[in-house]
């Protein structure tokens, strides 16, 4: 372990990735259906993201590419994570975006962080719970001063009680791994192979049949990389969400909602006899921990503001009507039926449907699409549309509805697909971004290539198979994406 990480892995990279959760649009929507006042990014409005952990960047610079009007800071304290960073910024020649190689511990009081302007928006993804108190103080004395005044914070990390019965396991996996190899992706792929021979040999703890030894299974399945540093760090420590709100209340932080939008809505995450007993409590975070215990999940996106104007009830619906909101599937992909938290829900087609066919050619406005009169059903409650579409991930935020492709954005989606093709599996989830949409869109870098070669006007499937170069016949999956992915990245201003 390197003296200046302080018990962070840095000998492997971290994998690159976008996640929605992070979008400046997603957090102002989340903020806007909790009743906090933000506004929503639209056009060319200048916005400034800083993004602390960014490991290789990938999520700073899809959002500069998608938002060329906007700045981005994103900081590392990794060199080669900053480096590599730096080397995609300047191939896709994205000149709205900064990676900054600084320690989060002492950050606000480097000479360095006189060159970051206030945040409009803030996102620390996956760093929280994975570094030491003495780094997550500083995180909040940056917070404290780099966050303007009804600025966002999104936060997402490891939480108790879901993550209580595998601590074990990730201090078995950590212990034995160390002990077993020396580099980070090798102690993990040890330790890992320990605790399963460990199962094997009937430890009760990790019974295959229990929530942990499943859980051990799931995990043996992930990448390395993401493994070892979700597992092989010195400081790991899931926390309560109520933990994390104290902290950020030194940074006059308030808690909102959560940028995993269905978790806004207690009828979609709790059932009947849960609601009855989440609502005895005013305090939103008594009520958190109420949810924390209802819903398993191990990985929390919060989403705080510093200074929450709250907006009356007509007042977000308001706000709420003023979105315009792109699709992610075809409409004819819209399902009946969807699992949320709470179960399923059924999605009332004579509403729906015709709400989702009206969005097949491009993005609209919510207050279009609940004034469609061939849509049956309630005219009058935009947050409802809103987390069906966008909570369940059938739709998205969208920044400018009227743009066309975007340069930057083209060039990064192209940089993507020279970059990763190099070295990982063409069916791995990556994000594209979009101008339109002022955000990414995820899906496989397989569909990626698809789409990127008809943009280039080369919709022949047979020639389309020759200019990808692939080592198996894959016509029929080039078929599929050509049908079902082209038309919504077309809609997406993406092709
Ligand atoms: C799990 S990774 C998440 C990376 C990125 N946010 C993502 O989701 O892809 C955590 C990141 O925090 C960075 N990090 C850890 N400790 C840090 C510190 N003290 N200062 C700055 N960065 C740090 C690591 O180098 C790593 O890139």
């Amino acid at each position: 372990m390197s003296r200046w990480s302080d018990g962070y892995i840095v000998d492997i990279a971290y994998l690159s990735g976008w996640y929605r959760q992070q979008s400046p649009a997603m957090l102002a929507l989340a903020c806007l259906l909790n009743g906090a006042e933000v506004s929503m990014p639209a056009g060319d409005e200048p916005v400034h993201v800083l993004e602390l952990g960014c490991g290789q960047g990938y999520g700073a610079l899809l959002l500069a590419a998608s938002n060329p009007t906007w700045r981005i800071t994103a900081v590392d304290f990794n060199p080669a994570h900053i480096a590599a960073a730096r080397a995609w910024a300047a191939e896709a020649r994205l000149d709205n975006v900064v990676f900054i190689e600084a320690d989060l511990a002492t950050l606000a009081e480097d000479p360095a962080a006189r060159d970051i302007p206030q945040a409009d928006f803030v996102s620390l993804h996956g760093v929280w719970t994975w570094v030491s108190p003495a780094v997550q103080a500083g995180i909040v004395r940056l917070l404290r001063a780099k966050v303007r005044a009804g600025g966002v914070v999104h936060v997402s990390y490891n939480v108790l009680p879901s993550w209580g019965p595998r601590l074990g396991m990730q201090r078995l996996i950590h212990d034995t791994g160390a002990r077993l190899a020396d580099r980070s992706d090798r102690q993990v792929h040890e330790g890992l192979a320990f605790a399963r021979s460990l199962a094997a040999a009937g430890a009760q703890h990790l019974d295959p049949n229990g929530a942990t030894g499943q859980f051990l299974e799931q995990f043996a399945q992930l990448p390395v990389s993401y493994l070892a540093h979700e597992l092989m760090n010195g400081h790991w420590k899931p926390c309560f969400m109520s933990d994390v709100a104290s902290a950020f209340a030194d940074a006059k932080l308030e808690w909102v909602g959560s940028s995993n939008l269905i978790e806004n809505f207690p009828g979609l995450t709790l059932t009947e006899p849960q609601i009855a007993l989440h609502q005895r409590f005013d305090d939103p975070l008594v009520r958190e921990l109420i949810k924390d215990m209802c819903i398993d999940r191990a990985l929390r996106h919060d989403v705080f503001v510093r200074g929450v104007r709250r907006m009356n009830p007509a007042q977000r619906d308001a706000a709420l009507m003023d979105i315009d909101i792109g699709l992610t599937i075809l409409p004819e992909e819209l399902p009946t039926e969807a699992a949320i938290p709470a179960g399923k829900v059924q999605l009332n087609q004579s509403f729906y449907r015709p709400v989702v066919d009206a969005m097949a050619d491009g993005p609209k406005r919510v207050s279009d699409l609940l004034q469609l009169e061939r849509s049956q059903g309630r005219k009058d409650n935009p947050a409802e549309l809103l987390g069906i579409l966008v909570g369940l991930a059938f739709a998205e935020p969208a920044v400018r509805p009227a743009s066309g492709p975007g340069n930057a954005a083209m060039r990064f989606n192209q940089v993507v697909l020279r970059r990763l093709l190099r070295t990982e599996n063409i069916d791995r989830p990556a994000g594209a971004a979009s101008l339109r949409m002022g955000t990414g869109l995820t899906l496989t870098l397989f569909d990626m290539m698809v789409a990127d070669q008809v943009r280039q006007g080369n919709t022949d499937t047979a020639q389309l198979a020759t200019a990808m170069r692939l080592p198996v016949d894959r016509h029929d999956a080039i078929d599929r994406a050509k049908r079902f992915r082209v038309p919504v990245l077309r809609a997406a201003g993406i092709v």
